[in-house]
């Protein structure tokens, strides 16, 4: 087949994958290219970059031109590059919803198109492993596959990539699981539960494990963690993932359950709820979720939100950490109104922003936003537990 047929064939079933069936650019990729797609690991790269700006810039296309009907015909237009995209509203120019667009500029202000031209970009933040190898090591590593990077000031073990010659998935520290692609806000969350040694930790929404693994390394490997998920699946995935990531599995007891049903009085020191959500604060990483983001998705995750943060608070006999890669209030601050009184929040980072100003307690939660933290867009809430 000629390689510009390819191109649309491939670019059109991604299209399809990411319309039809809800998955991730990721996954609609690795479903379109099975087999042959590309000659070399760099053109089939080349190829994953289309797709992704695609699925990024299909609002935009559709605002350009409203007639396009088949994935064929807006793959062509897309690719032809030649459409006029001044003078579109901003939420088509960046290419988002408009109700999305409309509810970020009443909650950020001025501030919104920076904010929404930042979540269109893709960053890497890379967790160096020290339960596999020492930081040095990886480090240099690192340099020897020509990486530029800089180690992060507030987690020593985290580095912001500048430029990777090659995929970072492809570096040979990422293959050998010395070094994790982990957002910073991830490691933020992990951080502020502060784990120690001997520590016993529920993590009640735990698949695939980075922030369990974390934890696990950040007490080198001498924390106790209950790690449930609702998935099976998920689970299996994240005991693959802990064992090649150096996790002790004997300290980690997987459970598969929904964590509105666990009721377990005071039992742990520490409950990390990393909860389900509407995934709108990570957008960089998939960029598809511009398409499918709906307000009533927002408040079903909301209200599940809300039935598992009144466990969480039950269940911690110390402290509890509420996070989601949500940039939405409903899954915020308006989940912490739930617990307020029986919490006493801590802005644990002076160097995050506050939370959105909905709650008379904004300034007592954090948020962190691509174009302030380079980070992906994440709702953080520290609680000690008091009632
Ligand atoms: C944001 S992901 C967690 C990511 C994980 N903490 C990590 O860092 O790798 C949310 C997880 O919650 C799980 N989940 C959804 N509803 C749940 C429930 N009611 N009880 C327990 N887990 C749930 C999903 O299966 C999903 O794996």
């Amino acid at each position: 087949m000629r390689r510009d047929k390819l191109i649309v064939k491939v670019l059109s079933s991604v299209l399809y994958e990411v319309l039809n069936h809800k998955v991730s650019v990721d996954v609609a990729f690795k479903r379109a290219c099975k087999g042959r797609c590309a000659d070399s690991l760099e053109e089939r790269e080349k190829l994953y970059n289309m797709a992704r700006e695609l699925v990024s810039d299909y609002l935009k296309v559709l605002c350009v031109n409203t007639r396009l009907r088949s994935y064929g015909k807006i793959v062509r237009f897309w690719l032809s590059k030649q459409w006029d995209d001044t003078n579109l509203p901003p939420w088509c120019h960046l290419s988002y919803q408009r109700w999305f667009y409309e509810k970020l500029a009443s909650l950020v202000g001025d501030e919104v198109e920076e904010l929404l031209s930042e979540m269109n970009r893709r960053r890497w933040w890379l967790r160096i492993n020290t339960l596999k190898a020492p930081e040095e090591k990886v480090l240099r590593q690192l340099e020897d596959e020509g990486v530029e990077y800089e180690v992060d000031r507030h987690f020593p073990y985290m580095v912001f990539v500048r430029h990777s010659p090659k995929p970072v998935r492809l570096l040979k520290p990422v293959k050998e699981f010395t070094a994790i692609p982990q957002d910073k806000a991830s490691a933020a969350v992990v951080n502020a539960l502060d784990p120690e040694p001997g520590d016993v930790i529920l993590d009640m929404a735990a698949a695939p494990g980075m922030k369990t693994s974390l934890i696990m390394m950040l007490t080198e490997n001498r924390a106790r963690v209950v790690a449930v998920d609702i998935s099976y699946r998920r689970l299996l995935m994240c005991a693959n993932l802990l064992m090649k990531l150096g996790v002790d599995l004997s300290k980690v007891h997987l459970v598969a359950a929904d964590s509105r049903d666990v009721f377990l009085r005071s039992v742990f020191d520490k409950v990390l709820l990393d909860a389900p959500c509407s995934n709108s604060g990570a957008v960089s990483k998939d960029p598809g979720v511009k398409i499918h983001l709906t307000p009533s998705k927002v408040r079903y995750y909301s209200e599940i939100q809300k039935d598992l943060i009144s466990r969480a608070v039950k269940c911690a006999s110390n402290l509890v950490v509420y996070s989601t890669c949500s940039i939405m209030p409903e899954e915020g601050e308006e989940v912490i109104v739930t617990v307020r009184d029986a919490v006493r929040l801590v802005r644990k980072y002076p160097w995050s922003s506050p939370g959105y100003r909905v709650v008379d307690f904004h300034d007592k939660v954090m948020r962190f936003f691509p174009h302030k933290h380079l980070t992906e867009a994440f709702f953080l809430a520290v609680m000690e537990v008091t009632g």
